[in-house]
């Protein structure tokens, strides 16, 4: 197979494009296809501040690195969630956020770090042990911990929008279970770009409409260094067993992931209107000041136990 652009032999096939392109080629097109993204859903321009959540995998560290190359003014934050592998001893949050900060030095880059033990006490696992999930995976807790952080910091320091590295397979699964569970909020709200609402930053995910292969390719031809294990939580979770779903399928015929995907975005606009925005919440947290739909403390701030019983 050759190069679309040059005729050289191809590194990467992309069926789902109809192209292959050589190395040189791909780490061009990458920015560009990311480009066209950021237009076609109207994320932000260059005059806006962006912040760019870092987990220290291959899909975040390659968005911040497409980013810094497009010349956005792009920092990063990284949430020190404090998790380790109980099965192999592995300091996963530790090692994750090596990578980071690694990352942000090599390229001259601002990276916040939040450290949770730190600022509230207690790791993940901890916060879960403590609570009413005790003997549940902390996952849910972990996604609501993370959510609420990137807000409160985007908010706090003035950046107009957060970004997130979330790929089209990520997109793809969490369709794929909104559909199973027909979750009508959760379809309505699934979207590359969330603008800002009543406390809640504007959330742009740049990298919607690449592969996971893709991304991981990127990572690993421009020589970014990132974790390649998976969080130790995540073994087991139906996303993952989605995904391999979805791949059996892409692997009989190719483009399956990608027409799942990008249908789902134009039937949306036919079955609920131009605009996806975040659930609108008009009260707000009296301890953090974040939205909340009851005006009595949010989820979090209970959860963290700044809220005493
Ligand atoms: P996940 O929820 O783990 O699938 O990650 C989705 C996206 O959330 C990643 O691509 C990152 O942009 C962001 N993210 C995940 N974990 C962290 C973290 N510990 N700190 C900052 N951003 C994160
Ligand atoms: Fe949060 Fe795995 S990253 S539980
Ligand atoms: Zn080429
Ligand atoms: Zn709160």
């Amino acid at each position: 197979m050759k190069c679309k652009k040059c005729g050289e032999r191809a590194s990467i096939k992309m069926p789902q494009h109809n192209m292959a392109l050589c190395g040189d080629h791909f780490l061009a097109w990458v920015p560009e296809y990311t480009q066209r993204t950021i237009e076609k859903y109207r994320m932000f321009t260059r005059e806006e501040k962006i912040l760019v959540a870092v987990s220290g995998g291959k899909d975040s560290l390659a968005l911040w690195d497409v980013l810094h190359r497009l010349g956005y003014q792009a920092d990063g934050i990284y949430i020190n969630l404090g998790i380790i592998d109980p099965q192999n001893d592995l300091a996963y949050s530790a090692k994750s956020k090596a990578f980071c900060s690694q990352f942000a030095d090599q390229n001259g880059l601002q990276l916040h770090i939040v450290d949770i033990k730190e600022k509230y006490g207690e790791t993940i696992a901890e916060i879960n042990q403590r609570s009413a999930h005790g003997r549940q995976k902390p996952c849910a807790i972990c996604g609501l911990v993370k959510r609420h952080i990137m807000n409160q910091i985007a908010h706090d320091k003035g950046y107009d929008v957060l970004a997130t590295g979330h790929n089209l397979d990520d997109e793809a699964a969490a369709l794929f279970g909104n559909t199973l569970n027909w979750t009508v909020e959760m379809l309505r709200h699934q979207s590359p770009l969330l603008p800002a609402v009543s406390g809640f930053v504007r959330k742009a995910k740049p990298l919607c409409r690449f592969y996971e292969r893709e991304t991981a390719a990127y990572a690993l031809m421009r020589g970014i260094s990132y974790v390649y294990e998976e969080c130790p939580y995540a073994a087991g979770a139906r996303s993952i067993q989605y995904k391999k779903l979805l791949n059996q399928l892409e692997k009989r015929s190719p483009g399956t992931k990608m027409n799942f995907y990008v249908h789902f975005l134009k039937a949306q606009k036919e079955l609920f209107g131009e605009e996806q925005t975040a659930i609108p919440r008009e009260e707000h947290c009296p301890v953090c000041g974040q939205p909340t739909l009851s005006g009595q403390a949010c989820a979090f701030c209970r959860m963290t136990g700044a809220v005493k019983a």
